[in-house]
């Protein structure tokens, strides 16, 4: 496995070959099962796979966690080699940012609603670094989870509009054993707090049966699912959605997918998690 620093040598190593297939695998790092699973899809599918790990700071706001954004790059290391990974390209900010960078990247509408509502830049700091990184790496496949569903539709309109060459894989949410989805940012979570995030999954379930039983009402979905939240006292609801998988926009009543979506405050963590129902 090759570690860098320096876009030179991911160039150099992408094209010596030129006709491997590449999957690349975006993360910010502190990797978890939910990344390594991308990472595992990843070698399946391609003849070489390329990991980043790079704490993208342009897509946290002022007062958001980027420095408490937790970080263990050895560690990193290490899980990626056991997988089996080509390349490792963990590039710092003069190389990302050099003085002078002023070219950004945004998408419009879909950035606006649900995590683009509390968090007005964050999409715009997400669809520049992916696409650098996908202009840098130009891989055949790139690998993106479930998890952050709305970043998943973001980059899909973003491939789309700039015509970029390449196949967009969604994998799915991989969740800890009581249901918590994984998240690097669980760890920031004390022992009672972690005890009370389980309460996240426990509302889409809730949304989900409720579905399952015939309601296609999304106000009465958005209130199941708050009633559930509510219930536990260290949640902090920030936003709860029942929308248009295609559009973001919430629904009324629905006859075919729907994304039942939220994010939830534990003290200063913020946890999103969500379902795409059929
Ligand atoms: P990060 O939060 O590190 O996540 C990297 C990738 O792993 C994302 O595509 C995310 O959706 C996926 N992922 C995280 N937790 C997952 C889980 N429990 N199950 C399945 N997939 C999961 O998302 C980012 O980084 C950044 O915004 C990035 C795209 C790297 C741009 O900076």
């Amino acid at each position: 496995m090759i570690v860098t620093d320096k876009i030179s040598v991911v160039r150099t190593m992408r094209w010596s070959d030129p006709n491997t297939e590449w999957g690349l695998v975006p993360t910010m790092g502190y990797l978890h099962e939910g990344h390594l699973s991308l990472v595992r899809q990843s070698i399946a599918e391609n003849d070489r796979t390329v990991v980043t790990i790079y704490v993208n700071p342009t897509q946290f706001a002022p007062g958001e966690d980027l420095d408490a954004y937790p970080r263990d790059v050895d560690r990193d290391l290490g899980l990626l080699e056991k997988s089996g990974v080509d390349l490792v390209f963990v590039p710092d900010d003069a190389t990302m940012y050099p003085e002078g960078f002023q070219t950004t990247v945004a998408v419009g509408n879909l950035t606006r609603l649900l995590e683009g509502t509390s968090r007005p830049s964050h999409f715009e700091g997400v669809t520049t670094i992916v696409t650098k990184l996908f202009n840098i790496v130009q891989p055949s496949r790139a690998y993106f989870g479930q998890k952050d569903a709305q970043q998943a539709i973001v980059i899909r309109q973003l491939v789309s509009d700039l015509n970029v060459n390449l196949d967009l894989v969604i994998c799915p949410i991989i969740r800890e054993s009581d249901g918590l989805a994984m998240s690097s940012r669980n760890v920031r979570l004390d022992s009672k707090q972690r005890v009370a995030a389980i309460v996240l999954c426990e509302a889409l379930q809730s949304a989900i049966s409720a579905i399952e039983r015939g309601e296609s009402d999304g106000a009465a979905l958005r209130k199941i699912m708050a009633e559930t939240i509510q219930k536990e006292p260290l949640a902090r609801i920030d936003y709860i959605s029942v929308a248009d998988p295609v559009t973001l926009k919430e629904v009324s009543n629905f006859e075919g997918e729907v994304l039942l979506s939220m994010a939830v405050f534990f003290g200063d963590v913020r946890l999103i998690d969500n379902a795409l129902m059929k």
